[in-house]
């Protein structure tokens, strides 16, 4: 492993991944390949800019001849593919995009990394391909899937297809299903990021239905650190979860949030629920953790670096708040917020 693709690279979880694989492996070239959607922005790359190992092309993973002219241009031997659409409220108002990337893209990707000769293929997932888990049950990797957000679906479309090329053409892959990861550097159209910011302006923050709906939160490091581990050691073929364990329902992550910010609860307004809203996702990592993997962060510490990170980085978040965003917000939440209750 010497020459790595990193796809996606300029998203929130791709970017924390390029930044640590090059502080952690002096002899490791990183090459991101990204599209510059609406999610990628090459400032969560300035920490890496100047580093000589690193290096940006732009392009869409499901252009295949640009794909090829890359991977070969760049003597690459190992992809990981972080490339995705990865907001279920954007899938639900429309899903072409993330068919295009999340599932076409994927195949694409594949197919020209097979026939380059790659060494090593990473899909990163999600666990929302294992659906609603009932109370009391945790997700492990042999589980079928059961994705009911049109993103979910295209996650788990894009997932079959790795493990169709490692099963039919003998490609070494390994998948990885990350829960709900948060942190610095996270689009702020994703709830902690979003309501950090908006509550920093004093605006309302939508929270869907009872808020009561569970999420396993992951801090963004131990995430990548997961990553990293699988991509070296997991076994080809195989999946592997990553998760948090850190169980906790929305409207408790909200009152944390609000209390560390020194901002009242009113500003939580609970409006109608998101169409088929998944209640509670959970996994079980024993198999990750049998590979050597801890997180390294617990839950208080990471959500008040999280919060300290918008507080002190708004000249990041403010830039991003205008334009396509501001589109998003009115189609998302205007008459959400009207309905509010
Ligand atoms: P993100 O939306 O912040 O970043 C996605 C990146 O992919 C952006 O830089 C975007 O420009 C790029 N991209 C989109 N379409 C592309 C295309 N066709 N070709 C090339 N680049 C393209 O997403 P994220 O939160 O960093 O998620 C990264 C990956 O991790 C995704 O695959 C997502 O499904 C998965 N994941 C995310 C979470 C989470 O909580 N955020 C949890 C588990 C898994
Ligand atoms: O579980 C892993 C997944 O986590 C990833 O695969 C996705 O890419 C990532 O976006 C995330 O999906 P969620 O749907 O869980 O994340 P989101 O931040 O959109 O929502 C978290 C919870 O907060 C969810 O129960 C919906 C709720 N929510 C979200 C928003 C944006 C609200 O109540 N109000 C909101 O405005």
């Amino acid at each position: 492993m010497k020459n790595i693709l990193v796809t996606g690279g300029a998203g929130f979880i791709g970017s924390a991944f390029v930044r640590y694989m090059l502080e952690r492996y002096p002899e490791y070239n990183i090459l991101v390949y990204d599209k510059l959607t609406y999610a990628g922005n090459m400032d969560n790359l300035l920490p890496v800019h100047d580093e000589p190992r690193f290096r940006f092309e732009r392009g869409d993973i499901a252009d295949r001849d640009t794909v090829r002219r890359v991977l070969s241009d760049h003597q690459i031997d190992t992809v990981v593919n972080f490339a995705a659409e990865s907001h279920v409220d954007r899938s639900i108002l429309q899903a072409d995009a993330f068919i295009h990337t999340d599932v076409v893209g994927v195949y694409l990707l594949l197919d020209e990394a097979k026939a380059h000769g790659v060494e090593r293929f990473l899909h990163v997932s999600t666990d929302e391909v294992y659906g609603d888990i009932e109370e009391g049950k945790f997700s492990v990797e042999t589980d079928p899937f059961a994705p009911n957000s049109p993103y979910a679906a295209s996650k788990a479309g894009g997932e079959l297809m790795v493990r169709a090329y490692h099963v039919t053409h003998g490609m070494n892959t390994v998948i990885t299903r990350g829960s709900n990861t948060f942190g610095p550097y996270q689009y702020p159209e994703k709830l902690l990021p979003f309501f950090i910011t908006e509550a920093l302006e004093d605006r309302p923050l939508p929270l869907y239905g009872d808020g009561r709906q569970v999420r396993d939160w992951l801090y963004v490091e131990d995430h990548v650190s997961g990553i990293d581990l699988v991509l070296h050691k997991g076994v080809s073929g195989e999946a592997y979860n990553i998760a948090g364990e850190d169980n906790r329902c929305n409207i408790d992550v909200a009152h944390q949030m609000l209390d560390l910010l020194g901002k009242p609860h009113t500003l939580l307004k609970h409006v109608p629920d998101r169409a088929g809203h998944d209640r509670r996702y959970a996994m079980n990592c024993d198999k990750l953790r049998a590979l050597g993997w801890q997180r390294a962060h617990h839950w208080e510490a990471a959500l008040e670096a999280t919060v300290r990170w918008y507080v002190d980085n708004a000249w990041w978040w403010r830039k991003i708040k205008t334009g396509e965003y501001l589109e998003y917000y009115k189609r998302q939440y205007a008459a959400r917020l009207a309905a509010a209750e």
